[in-house]
């Protein structure tokens, strides 16, 4: 009940319509969970930032579509991912993706269990099952032909083929939402009729206004000064990445986060960029235009004092 409540209030904090909060209410009390996988329904620490795109996520899930978010690193795809299974009350299934993906390990293995050959659920099976929602991490890392196998589960059949087993039917409120993370080392094309079986949401980038509001989440007493430096180094960064003058590897909020994190045990605040941003890169050369960056942001005179309300 509490946990409604919260619901309730983010939903409203974000500024959705009352007509829009009260469908997503009725989805969550129509689909009971099934007490086996409860644990798997997120409470994120943080729940996502952003009404627009909130706003899609959610009216294309109440449609019963699969989601496919598209953005920039720490552009918050999992966040919402995690948000959108708190808030629709289902279990969530964290599929991550890699060259080595195959349909066997996403949709069930033969194993030998009792002196018989017994189907091994994968990760889709049991989200299937259960009415969760499955989260295709990097879904572009994956090969095209591994993917394939999905083709049936994402379209309106809505069902798994399992070689050698019977074919089962997605419980209703099943979802799939993919994530992916353009032009990072590894990625893949999508081929359209993947693409087409998701609506596709693109993960607007950080701004100053976003970004000062999730650090003072993170940090309620930070000082208005530092929370204006760091978000403005931060933007600095995303600048000069889009100029190409830098790689994106320092482009990295949650690094900022828990280096920020490391000032309140009394780590000088240059020393907690170099770990949470600026070390992330391993050249030389742009570590050191980093620095030149940092330097006017983040006086290396600044203290645990400088960041935080006494
Ligand atoms: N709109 C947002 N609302 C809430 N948190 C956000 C938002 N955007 C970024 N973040 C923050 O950014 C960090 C990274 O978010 P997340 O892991 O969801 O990013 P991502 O888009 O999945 O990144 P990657 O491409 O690196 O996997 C989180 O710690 C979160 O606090
Ligand atoms: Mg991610």
């Amino acid at each position: 009940m509490l946990n409604d409540a919260h619901i309730q209030s983010y939903l409203q904090e974000q500024g959705l319509s009352p007509d829009l909060i009260v469908q997503v209410t009725d989805f969550r009390q129509q689909y009971e969970v099934d007490p086996a996988v409860t644990e798997r329904v997120a409470v994120p620490t943080m729940p996502f930032y952003g009404k627009e795109t909130l706003e899609m996520a959610i009216t294309a899930i109440l449609q019963g579509e699969n989601l496919l978010l598209s953005g920039g690193k720490a552009t918050g795809k999992n966040v919402l991912c995690e948000t959108l299974s708190w808030i629709f009350g289902r279990p969530a299934y964290d599929i991550s993706f890699h060259v080595n993906t195959d349909s066997a390990s996403l949709i069930g293995t033969d194993t030998f269990k009792d002196n018989e050959v017994q189907l091994r659920k994968g990760p889709i099976y049991q989200c299937a099952e259960f009415g969760g929602f499955g989260i295709l991490d990097e879904i572009n890392m994956a090969k095209n032909d591994a993917l394939s196998v999905l083709h049936a589960t994402l379209d309106h059949r809505r069902r798994i083929d399992v070689p050698g087993y019977s074919r089962i039917t997605l419980h209703p409120a099943t979802r799939f939402i993919g994530t992916m993370n353009q032009g990072y080392a590894g990625t893949r094309e999508l081929n359209e009729a993947l693409v087409s079986r998701f609506l596709v949401v693109d993960m607007p980038p950080l701004d100053v206004e976003t970004l000062i509001f999730l650090l003072k989440k993170h940090f309620p007493d930070m000082k208005q000064t530092a929370l204006e430096q760091f978000s403005g180094l931060f933007l600095d960064f995303q600048k000069k990445a889009s100029n190409g003058e830098i790689s994106t590897k320092p482009l990295d909020l949650r690094g900022m986060i828990a280096g920020i994190r490391t000032i309140r045990s009394g780590l000088p605040p240059v020393n907690a960029i170099r770990m949470g941003l600026i070390n992330k890169s391993f050249d030389q050369f742009e570590k050191e235009i980093l620095e030149d960056s940092a330097n006017t942001r983040i006086p290396k005179t600044w203290t645990k004092n400088d960041v935080f309300e006494g």
